[in-house]
């Protein structure tokens, strides 16, 4: 019997995927730095506890396990110590981060993990499943494509300012340790920087055009190491003044990640945010959308999902099977590198709908 520890189970989403993943008969151990709540959280499960914190010796409590699922975010803070250790033990690697640092930093050790014999297997949530399987899917489609757009339409992204219910406390920890980050595209094969909400267009979410910053979400990463297509860049819906109020954010960037302040937020931020409850879980579809070109032709697709955080819950528990069913590759692998372009479909309950493509698009413009 093949077997997985949940780390960070008892967050709001390490949460969902162990209810997930008891739900379909399966028993991971759960664990995480605070004793009291892995107990409580086993206890309520009937599964085993392990507790331990990311200074501890991570090697001896990972010996036993054949994977890993990190739910423990943000990731730049918890990835790289369980990395690390997995490769040391031996021990498969999945996590739900969607920061492109963290990507970056697992595919750099590609060549240690293939080396170890060792699945590395970061972004097994919303980000970066749908918009890394559509990736895939375009390039499929456009075999000669040298660019690629991604577009996520999250919350009311009319609204523009995500409310306490629609997202949880780790994921605006994660935005706000990021708060200051100059943004990235990837051009020409190489990560560049750029400012924040320096580039904008008008994307086709399925109700009319809509106004899209670039931002910085790991498919800058991830879906140039899935196609090869080495321009990636990846728009978010939002209205115009929550571009340039993100333009403005870059001025100030380094006073928002400094220490004190980010002291400061964290426990506001516990004190706000909830996460997203059941009826929320149920609402709250998303869109993602992609186009490739090569110059020449376009083609785009559309990907409708259920809510983010109840599609994390599906995508994690199903990838952490497979790759515990083996079969997956070792080496740093991406959710479509390592399952194929239909596994958004396969997973959880998304649609996928190809557009029309009439004429050549110069993605620069
Ligand atoms: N890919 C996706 O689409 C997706 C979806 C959902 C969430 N996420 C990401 O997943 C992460 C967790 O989100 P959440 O909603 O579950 O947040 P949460 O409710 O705040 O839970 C975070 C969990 O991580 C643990 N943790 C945080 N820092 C740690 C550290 N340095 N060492 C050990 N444990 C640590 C926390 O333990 P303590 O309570 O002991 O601190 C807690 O168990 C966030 O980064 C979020 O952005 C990604």
């Amino acid at each position: 019997m093949e077997r997985l520890l949940v780390y960070g189970s008892y967050g709001y989403t390490g949460r969902l995927i162990v209810d997930e993943a008891v739900s379909r008969g399966q028993s991971p151990t759960v664990a995480g730095r605070d004793g009291r709540k892995v107990t409580a959280q086993a206890r309520e499960h009937g599964l085993e506890a392990r507790t331990f914190s990311l200074e501890d010796d991570i090697p001896s409590h990972l010996a036993e396990f054949d994977a890993v699922l990190n739910c423990a975010g943000p990731f730049v803070e918890t990835a790289e110590p369980l990395v690390e250790a997995c490769l040391e033990t031996e021990t498969d690697y999945l996590d739900i981060t969607g920061e492109f640092r963290v990507f970056e930093r697992i595919r750099r050790r590609d060549v240690r993990a293939r080396d170890a014999g060792v699945t590395l297997l970061p972004g097994v949530g919303f980000d970066v499943v749908p918009s890394d399987c559509l990736a895939a899917f375009l390039a499929d489609q456009l075999p000669t494509a040298d660019r690629l757009a991604i577009g996520v339409q999250g919350m009311d992204s009319r609204r523009g300012i995500p409310t306490p219910a629609d997202v949880s406390r780790g994921t605006a920890k994660t935005l706000f340790s990021g708060a200051g980050t100059t943004n990235v595209v990837r051009k020409n094969g190489a990560l560049v920087r750029v400012p924040l909400g320096f580039r904008s267009r008008t994307i086709d979410f399925g109700d009319g055009p809509e106004h899209a910053v670039a931002i910085p979400l790991g498919d800058v990463v991830t879906a140039a190491q899935t196609t090869g297509i080495e321009n990636v860049e990846v728009y978010a819906a939002m209205p115009s003044w929550a571009g340039s109020a993100m333009a403005a954010l870059e001025s100030i960037g380094w006073l928002l990640e400094s220490r004190p302040v980010q002291k400061l937020a964290r426990p506001a931020i516990d004190a706000l945010i909830d996460g997203p409850g059941e009826s929320a879980l149920k609402t709250g579809e998303t869109v993602v959308w992609g186009e490739v070109g090569d110059g020449e032709r376009i083609v785009r697709a559309r990907i409708r999902t259920p809510n983010p955080y109840a599609l994390t819950a599906k995508s994690a528990v199903e990838a952490a099977k497979r790759v515990l069913d083996g079969g997956v590759p070792a080496g740093a692998q991406t959710p479509a590198t390592a399952f194929g372009s239909e596994f958004v479909l396969e997973c959880s309950d998304s649609e996928r709908e190809v557009l029309e493509t009439p004429a050549a698009v110069d993605l620069e413009k």
